[in-house]
């Protein structure tokens, strides 16, 4: 079944062709950062705009990539939600007139699922993490341990409070004076900066449970920088001092929740890591070695599969279709949507 997935929830456009027989057939990104940058944050109207230009040739690139013709597709997927109402509504419109003119199902995709199924996705089928597994889920809106207990059933075990950690990196970057987004600049800064000339809370690590708090760990930056000569040499310290505080905090969370995710049977082994900070280095070489050291297993995503695309949509919409899911023809987009109220995905039909 050759699945086309669309994504169009924020600001990067992004379109796929994945296989459930061949895998990954192709894909392209298109980055909207250079459109927002000079207003400091994404503006939802001009994203929207952007989808309209982007989104067509995109697909035609892809799908020549693939080399496909448009009527060789099975089906198509989209993401529905959560995100940007407008952003989200380009992609649903233009991938419920594709499949109505080529007569094949469609299907909303949970934004937030792609992600947490983009470390299977390039597995081959045999060899991919079976649930029930631990994912920990980091990007710029969301910080969460879920539970997998099978494809499309999902418990949240923990959450921030406030501050996700992409969002943490991003703000810390800008109040050290670095351009939008600063996420991963501030990552790059870190390789430079040297480990325990500052040295950050690792916040709710004290006491039990699996929730995290990155706000305080922002303000503890504002005020060490403030009290500091700001040059370059110290900017790269902090920066080293904020990374080590967030990867130690989210390595003790996710042994936490691989404990706890047992329940009452042995403590699971297998964690998978999504969202654009699963893209930071230190973060996957701690969780590689957290997960060794347990005699368990860690997945994560290539890094450009981290952060959004439109291949984790693709193939998150493939395993349901193949499933027999699909949605009627109507337009419909989710800005707010909940990951527990999902359907499970129930039989995989070959
Ligand atoms: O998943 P994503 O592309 O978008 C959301 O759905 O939020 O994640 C983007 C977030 C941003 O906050 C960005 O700063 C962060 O991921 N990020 C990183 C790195 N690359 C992206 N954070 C830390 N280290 C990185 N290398
Ligand atoms: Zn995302």
């Amino acid at each position: 079944m050759k699945v086309l997935g669309i994504e169009t929830s924020c600001d990067e456009t992004g379109v796929a062709v994945y296989d459930t027989d061949a895998g990954l057939r192709a894909h392209a990104l298109y980055s909207q950062i250079d459109l927002h940058a000079e207003y400091g944050g994404v503006v939802p109207e001009l994203a929207s705009r952007d989808h309209v230009r982007k989104l067509l040739p995109l697909i035609r690139q892809t799908l020549a990539e693939a080399g496909l013709e448009v009527g060789e597709l099975d089906g198509v997927a989209y993401t529905a939600g959560p995100g940007l109402v407008g952003a989200l509504l380009v992609g649903a419109g233009v991938a419920r007139a594709l499949a109505w003119a080529l007569e094949v199902p469609a299907i909303g995709v949970h934004h937030m699922e792609g992600h947490l199924l983009a470390p299977l996705l390039e597995d081959d089928p045999a060899g991919r993490p079976q649930p029930p597994f631990v994912a920990l889920l980091v990007s710029g809106g969301h910080t969460q341990l879920i539970h997998v207990e099978a494809i499309g059933r999902y418990r949240l075990l923990g959450e921030t409070l406030d501050d996700a950690a992409g969002e943490a990196f991003d703000k810390t970057a800008k109040l050290m004076g670095l351009p939008y987004p600063g996420g991963p600049q501030l990552a790059a800064l870190a390789e430079q900066g040297r480990a325990g000339v500052f040295r950050f809370a690792r916040p709710m690590t004290d006491r039990p449970g699996l929730d995290f708090s990155f706000s305080g760990l922002k303000t503890q930056v504002l005020l060490a920088w403030q009290g500091s000569d700001q040059s370059d040499e110290t900017r790269a310290d902090i920066a080293r001092g904020f990374e080590d505080a967030v990867v130690d905090t989210l390595a003790i969370k996710c042994a936490r929740a691989l404990d706890a995710a047992g329940g009452d049977t042995p403590a699971c082994d297998t964690l998978v890591v999504a969202g654009g900070v699963g893209a930071n280095k230190r973060l996957r070489a701690k969780l590689q070695a957290m997960a060794e050291q347990r005699g368990g297993r860690v997945g994560f995503p290539r890094p450009a599969f981290c952060t959004d695309n439109g291949a984790m949509i693709a193939f998150a919409g493939a395993l349901r279709l193949q499933a027999g899911q699909h949605d009627d023809a109507s337009v419909r987009v989710t800005p707010r949507w909940d990951m527990a109220s999902l359907e499970p995905v129930v039989s995989e039909k070959k």
